[in-house]
């Protein structure tokens, strides 16, 4: 094989990887790349008889067409054809395909975080948009869509994404097999990729996963099948990026040569959460390992973290991939074990790695057998892992449910509506100084919009986007309720200017009312780019101060960001009314903005991440993973689990039009865990002069949890303003006091409901004591403390204790 270059080309825009330029692509592969036809034009699917008969062959002689037959059959039948070298020409991004004995051609890349994306590998996309296919809907990015903490919302999305791709699919123009949604923790806020993920907290995120690949992989009416590996797949997604990556590229420490050190309580707590829950509870095709190390292993290289967590002890029920020139990364950046590219390939095939989105496998696999460091049947479990999921797909036999499905399916009315009230749903109202918003239209005639975020469109769909359907940007929405005085204020986002801020003042000076929309975008946090600060770039606080102070009407400050921005500035101000958070809200984010303005939509959404000061970043490096605080570095805790000071605005914070009262109805008071002679005390540190139980916790494994460790919170929650609203009722498990290091509170159950003004509604949570009201020890033993504890709902609204004791 030609050897590879010695520079690595990174791109610039989005991509969950490394842009690597070599030799093979061009060279004696290509040959085999023209020889082979994909699925498409005028087949759909590889098991046709007339596709085979093009190629000479004679379908009949192929068992793994033959339908009557088990997936499993079929897969090693068609594995069991295959010479060597046309095995490991399959276990790449690019499958290659064996012509000889019709199997085609197939691209795994395809990416769809918030919309069907053209995000892919540079010279064999996937899926991509042309004269055929101008765009796809482009929802709010995650961070955007976590904000509305509505499960259902979540799943929808995930469902019209899945409809556009088949019906993209159907015309040639997407794959099936889609690496997306981003599931990491965002444990800092500095890390540029927090828009791609839905926020902090490991609960939430993980109910975000399960819900998005639900809507994405499942296939209406299948819900009882009950053999997982055969059930069939709408399209694959793919969680990502496991485990514990949260780096991109902070003061040269770069995700591709961090080594993430990670204490085994954060990592079963935090880091693994998320991707658990997509396994367990998404049933999710595919799980892609990330680019950093873990305590000294590269995630990729990680036989106890892929093998034994992910396909073992979670069942999975797919093929695990690559992040994109993983294995190389582990010789050329993490100079792991000083490894030739020979034993990576084999390290990554025994750790349980299936598909190496790169070319490693493909061009080393051979030799790596040859030399005997790794078996050919580690490639043939790779194969079955991977073709199964193809067969799942119809890719091999046609999806007969999905086939109608064209270009009406893609940009309809509505999705593009779906887009917009996903929007609506995500916006927080952060400040609403004697209630200035919403804005009425029999007073306000004009308005005067500012700042460089004003007439966003790009900016709106963030990373990993498509080509949206359309845009509409603030100026476009806002003027559909008035007449709109357009003042740019900066000339982008890094507002290094001042000289057009006079012109924004005079444009508030005339105007009925001021909406300034301002923030960040994706030259201050994207993938491979971490934040330097949490401020407001250059000259944008100048701006909207002095705007505010001059302005003839209200004024509402409109911030596009994913992660938090210290805005305590615009807080305080007497002279800025309101502040709103749009996130990066999608296609329609101008739509939506304008909505919630004039009050057509009561707000409702919650931020899914703290809002640090910006001093919060001066007290810990980027590079420390620790969840708790480290006393003798003076390190503070992260996220709100473990950072109980001040800051900006706090996790699951947001206001409404109107006000909410909670009242407990009924609750479990207290749950008795009967204890078999097998089951055995558990210690916990608690801290100094707590009392501690006899009995301080057991093991969750040890329990077989059934309806009577339940525990029910029954509320209300009551309207008591004039305008009806949604209601995001958060629910937080506070564990015994005295626990050391224990949470001080975590999420376990949330839920969006919608109540009329002055009405109530019921709200009912049942909460599974083996789920929700566990503690994670420092050896990582998930665990069942006894003693007093509770719940806190919303924000302090009400306090709910419970007792647990053990009884033998
Ligand atoms: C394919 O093979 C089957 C079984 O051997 C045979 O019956 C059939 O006629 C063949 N079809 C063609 C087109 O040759
Ligand atoms: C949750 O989202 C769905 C859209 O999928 C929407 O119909 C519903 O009204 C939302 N729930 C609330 C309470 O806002
Ligand atoms: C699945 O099973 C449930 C409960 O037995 C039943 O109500 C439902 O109709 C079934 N769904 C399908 C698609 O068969
Ligand atoms: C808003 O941005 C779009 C796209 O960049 C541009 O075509 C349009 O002219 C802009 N509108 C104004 C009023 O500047
Ligand atoms: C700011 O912009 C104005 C108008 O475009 C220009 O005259 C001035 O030189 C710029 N100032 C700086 C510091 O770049
Ligand atoms: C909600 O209640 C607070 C505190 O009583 C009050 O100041 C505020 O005006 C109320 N807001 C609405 C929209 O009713
Ligand atoms: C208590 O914490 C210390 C470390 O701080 C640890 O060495 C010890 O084993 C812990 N004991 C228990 C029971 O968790």
């Amino acid at each position: 094989m030609a050897a590879r270059p010695l520079f690595i080309i990174l791109s610039l825009l989005s991509a969950t990887f490394l842009f690597t330029f070599t030799c093979a692509r061009n060279g004696p592969l290509a040959q085999i790349m023209d020889s082979t036809s994909t699925v498409g034009g005028n087949y759909t699917r590889v098991c046709d008889a007339a596709r085979f008969l093009d190629h000479g062959l004679n379908i009949s002689d192929f068992a793994y067409c033959d339908t009557s037959l088990s997936y499993e059959v079929r897969v090693k039948d068609l594995v069991d054809r295959m010479t060597l070298s046309e095995k490991v020409n399959q276990i790449g991004d690019t499958a290659y395909g064996v012509p000889r004995i019709g199997l085609p051609r197939y691209e795994w890349w395809s990416e769809a975080l918030h919309g069907v994306s053209d995000v892919g590998q540079w010279n064999s996309k996937a899926s991509f948009f042309d004269d055929v296919v101008h765009g796809a809907t482009s929802f709010p990015t995650p961070i955007s869509a976590a904000a509305s903490f509505n499960q259902s919302l979540w799943k929808n999305i995930g469902q019209a994404v899945s409809t556009e791709a088949r019906a993209m699919h159907n015309l040639g123009h997407a794959g099936l097999t889609f690496w997306s949604p981003n599931i990491n923790v965002v444990r800092d806020p500095r890390w540029g990729r927090a828009l791609e993920t839905p926020g902090e907290d490991p609960f939430v995120v993980g109910e975000y996963a399960a819900n998005y690949v639900r809507g994405l992989q499942d296939v209406e009416g299948t819900d009882n099948v009950t053999d997982l590996n055969s059930r069939p797949i709408k399209v694959a997604a793919c969680c990502k990026h496991y485990a514990a990556y949260d780096v991109d590229n902070w003061l040269g420490v770069e995700r591709y040569n961090f080594d993430a050190r990670v204490t085994e309580q954060d990592m079963q707590e935090t880091f693994l959460k998320p991707f658990e829950m997509c396994v367990k509870e998404g049933d999710v095709m595919s799980v892609m390992c990330s680019y950093n190390k873990i305590n000294g292993i590269p995630a990729c290289a990680d036989a106890r973290l892929l093998r034994d967590k992910i396909r073992g002890e979670w069942d999975l029920h797919g093929y695990i991939v690559s992040d994109c020139d993983s294995i190389e990364v582990m010789i050329n950046h993490h100079k792991w074990l000083k490894d030739e590219p020979e034993d990576a390939v084999a390290q990554a095939l025994k750790a349980g790695l299936d598909l190496d989105c790169g070319n490693y496998y493909t061009n080393y696999a051979r030799n790596s057998i040859r030399k005997g460091k790794v078996g050919e049947k580690d490639i043939d479990v790779a194969l079955k892992n991977l073709y199964i999921v193809l067969m799942r797909l119809g890719f091999f036999d046609g999806s007969p449910q999905f086939e109608k499905l064209d270009m009406t399916n893609v940009c309809s009315d509505e999705h593009i509506e779906l887009a917009t009230e996903a929007a609506r749903e995500g916006i927080v109202l952060l400040k609403n100084d004697n209630q200035a918003l919403p804005l009425s239209t029999d007073k306000i005639k004009t308005i005067a919009v500012i700042g460089p975020h004003a007439n966003a469109t790009s900016a709106m769909i963030g990373n990993y986007a498509g080509v949206p359907c359309r845009y509409t940007s603030p100026i476009d929405g806002l003027a559909k309720y008035g007449k709109v005085i357009y003042e740019m204020g900066c000339e982008d986002v890094s507002c290094k200017n001042d000289s057009m801020i006079i012109p924004a003042v005079q444009a508030a000076k005339k105007a009925d009312a001021t909406v300034m929309v301002v923030g960040i975008d994706l030259s201050i946090e994207a993938e491979s780019l971490d934040r330097e600060d949490l401020l407001l770039p250059g000259y944008q606080d100048e701006l909207i101060n002095q705007v505010a102070a001059q302005s003839k009407g209200p004024v509402l400050v409109v911030i596009m960001s994913a992660g938090g921005v210290d805005v305590s500035f615009a807080k305080a101000s007497s002279k800025v009314h309101s502040i709103l958070w749009a996130g990066y809200p999608g296609e329609e984010g101008g739509q939506a903005i304008a909505d919630v303005v004039f009050g057509k939509y009561n707000p409702g959404g919650r931020l899914p991440l703290t809002w640090h000061e910006n001093e919060y970043i001066d007290m810990l490096p980027m590079t420390s993973m620790h969840l708790r605080p480290v006393d003798h570095l003076g390190y503070p805790g992260r996220t709100y689990k473990f950072h109980s000071s001040s800051s900006v605005y706090p996790f699951g914070y947001g206001l409404s039009y109107t006000n909410f009262t909670y009242s407990l109805v009924s609750s479990t008071e207290s749950l008795q865990v009967q204890l078999n002679k097998f089951q055995h005390c558990r210690e916990l540190n608690y801290t100094e002069g707590s009392y501690k139980p006899a009995c301080p916790a057991i093991l969750i494994d040890d329990l077989q949890c059934d309806e009577h460790h339940n525990v029910e919170l029954n509320i209300e929650v009551k309207n008591v303003g004039e305008r009806d609203g949604s209601e995001v009722v958060i629910v937080y498990w506070v564990p015994p006091s005295g626990i050391a290091d224990a949470p001080i509170k975590q999420v376990v159950a949330f839920k969006r409901v919608f109540v009329a003004a002055g009405k109530s509604e019921k709200v009912s949570f049942v909460l599974n004591a083996c789920k929700s009201l566990g503690v994670v020890d420092y050896k990582g033993y998930n665990l069942m403390p006894s003693g007093g504890a509770g719940f806190i709902i919303g924000d302090n609204m009400l306090k709910v204790p419970v007792r647990i004791d053990f009884q033998h």
